[in-house]
């Protein structure tokens, strides 16, 4: 029987590329604590009908992208494309008496049935943020700064762009659709099928087009911010005025439209400057009126954003970010024989409790396999336990770097070891400084976040 394979274009995650997953989300998890947010989980699959009437009917993910199917209950399912509908229908359902607004963050597998290529997955996590429940330009100014700040975080400082535009609100849309689309109904024979499709259905994803001659054409169309009324384009200076304040440099990018249909107001890309079609490290944006499209009797103000991690990741590469490797193991014990395992296996205890990283050779194999695998997994230090240093009460310490090796009493060579990788190498972690034991149950009300029904 062959093994079945991996699904198409699905990846594993593991080894060097797991490290870089792992230095992200410290760096977001630690950007969103200082700043207030909690993080929220909301479940794989959504209902069907969530996703489009939130990111909409037209939208490239709804149309083309969704892993759905229906449910062995009859329910016409979707496998999340992002999580922003289930942040608001998860907020609605439990968070309306909270404090508003509410901060919430997000380290979440999304799946989009696209084709794939560089920067583009089936199977993708994004890093994400909502702030839902006030409405102040404070908040589209902080998310964008958000997102610059864990950029720097990850070492990407300099290598980024940041765009903002603003689509104003439904009505002042639907008279620059108009306008936008009588712009282009004398160049139809410039327009490939696409783009004739996008000004039959929605003319304002025309501002997504590929095509040279639309993009050249764009320069001289009918710009959105040319239809924003008085209060909206007060919204919007006051996000570039909060931008500079927090010393976010920007470009405004008239053709930015996101492609998601619940936007109004300001919306952002932050972009890596590479010109390749996957450019967007990550995008947002204000979206006031999803509440009510998913059917809540009011709109609830709401912004926020999303990074790609595995863009990230990759950006971080080509920029040649290099992470120190708190997983090199320091330690490889090596025992021959039943008594020498006797003494390796509580060193070896002791080694973890002295925070080194440490693996104990198992089995009889004999000196020369276990050098190897010692070897082979990067270990620094050989301890070699045998029969008469077993005897002895003491060990060989080999460095495997300088190629030396001496004879040591057995209680002194952890130290004699750490001496050598530092204290800077080792990771101290507590975990009981986390919690208490109290005899106080925790209170439905607190629990009440996982709901389970
Ligand atoms: P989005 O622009 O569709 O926005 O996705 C956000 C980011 O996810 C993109 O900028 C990109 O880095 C990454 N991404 C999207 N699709 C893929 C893919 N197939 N493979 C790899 N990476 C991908 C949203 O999803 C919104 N929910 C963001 C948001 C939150 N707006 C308001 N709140």
């Amino acid at each position: 029987m062959e093994i079945p394979p991996r699904v198409r274009w699905m990846q594993d995650i593991f080894g060097e590329y797991q490290r870089y997953f792992t230095f992200l989300k410290k760096v977001a998890r630690h950007e969103f604590r200082t700043n207030g947010f909690t993080r929220i989980t909301t479940p794989i699959l959504e209902l069907k009908s969530l996703i489009t009437h939130s990111t909409g009917d037209g939208s490239d993910i709804v149309t083309k992208e969704m892993f759905d199917f229906t449910d062995k209950g009859g329910r016409e399912v979707v496998m999340k494309p992002e999580s922003t509908p289930g942040v608001m229908r998860a907020y609605l359902e439990h968070m309306l008496e909270e404090p508003q607004p509410v901060y919430l963050y997000y380290i979440e597998p999304h799946f989009r049935y696209d084709r794939p290529q560089k920067g583009r997955y089936r199977q993708f996590h994004q890093i994400g943020a909502e702030i839902i429940g006030e409405v102040d330009p404070i908040l589209d100014a902080k998310a964008i700064y958000i997102m610059a700040q864990i950029l720097d975080g990850l070492g990407l400082a300099g290598t980024y762009t940041v765009k903002i535009n603003s689509l104003g609100v439904a009505k002042e849309r639907e008279k620059y659709l108009i306008e936008l689309a009588s712009f282009f109904e004398n160049k139809k024979h410039l327009l490939d099928e696409t783009d004739l499709a996008r000004l039959e259905k929605n003319p304002l994803r025309l501002l997504d087009s590929k095509n040279a001659d639309v993009k050249e054409l764009l320069k001289v169309a009918p710009k959105m911010t040319d239809f924003l009324k008085k209060d909206s384009l007060e919204f919007y200076t006051k996000v570039k005025e909060y931008l500079d304040i927090l010393g976010v440099k920007y470009e405004e990018d008239h053709t930015l439209v996101r492609g998601l249909d619940y936007y109004s107001h300001t919306v952002w890309e932050l972009v890596d400057g590479s010109g390749r079609t996957q450019d967007a490290l990550g995008g947002g944006g204000r979206y006031d009126g999803l509440a009510k499209s998913i059917g809540y009797k009011t709109e609830v103000p709401a912004v926020g954003f999303a990074f790609g991690a595995e863009r990230l990741i990759e950006a971080m590469i080509e920029r040649g970010v290099q992470l120190k490797n708190k997983d090199k193991i320091h330690l490889y014990i090596m025992q021959l024989g039943d008594e020498a395992k006797k003494l390796a296996l509580p060193l070896n205890i002791e080694a973890r409790k002295k925070w080194l990283n440490s693996l104990l050779g198992l089995g009889t194999p004999s000196i020369k396999v276990q050098l190897k695998k010692a070897n082979r997994v990067g270990a620094r230090f050989v301890i070699v336990i045998g029969i008469m240093e077993a005897k002895k009460w003491i060990c060989q310490l080999k460095d495997m770097d300088r190629g030396t090796q001496i004879e040591m009493p057995l209680d002194n060579v952890l130290d004699a070891v750490i001496a050598e990788v530092g204290t800077d190498a080792l990771s101290f972690y507590h975990p009981s400084r986390d919690f208490i034991i109290s005899d106080v149950p925790m209170s439905e009300e607190k629990m009440r976040r996982v709901s389970m029904d």
